[in-house]
């Protein structure tokens, strides 16, 4: 099967069936999207398929054939903090990370959301990261830093200067 990942072509054997997130973290070597329930109910896996937020623990690798696949790793343009999307720096500036273990998959949730409705109503946001869950409990923070990307905040590099925008 073929796949692209952050924007790099992978050619892989398919003979396992592995999930979406199986494939990124343990053959890919992609660990920054997060195993934690593995049955479709904490969001801390989502990543982009083809544009759209998908739970990677639920979906299967071998669906995936010919699809474009964004991960956390690819929101960043390169190294360092300066290559950071607009909204991995108002995660950091808002503090809406406290353990972490849930924060790439807001971050993916959030990026979505932002392309598809660059102009979210604090209510559109709260529906958009509805899938996430943090057992921190930093809802306000993350509420905080999506809406400081929305308002401008974070202006300079858009949402869309990753590596594979929504
Ligand atoms: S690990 Fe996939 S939804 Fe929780
Ligand atoms: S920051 Fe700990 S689960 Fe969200």
């Amino acid at each position: 099967m073929r796949l692209t990942v952050n924007g790099r072509v992978h050619t892989l054997d398919s003979a396992l069936p592995l999930s979406l997130l199986e494939l990124l973290r343990d053959r890919l070597a992609l660990t920054g999207t997060k195993f934690v329930c593995g049955r479709g109910e904490c969001g801390a896996c989502t990543v982009q398929l083809d544009g759209e937020t998908v739970y990677s623990c639920l979906t299967l690798a071998e669906a995936c054939d010919g699809a474009t696949v964004l991960t956390v790793e690819g929101l960043a343009s390169g190294g360092g903090e300066p290559s950071l999307s607009p909204i991995q720096r108002a995660f950091i500036a808002k503090d809406a990370a406290q353990c972490g273990f849930c924060t790439p998959g807001q971050l993916m949730a959030a990026h979505t959301l932002l392309a598809r409705n660059p102009h979210p109503t604090d209510d559109e946001i709260r529906s958009g990261m509805s899938g996430n869950l943090c057992r921190c409990g930093t809802y306000p923070k993350i509420l905080a830093a999506v809406r400081a990307v929305a308002d401008g905040e974070f202006a300079g590099s858009a949402e869309a200067g990753s590596v594979n925008a929504a």
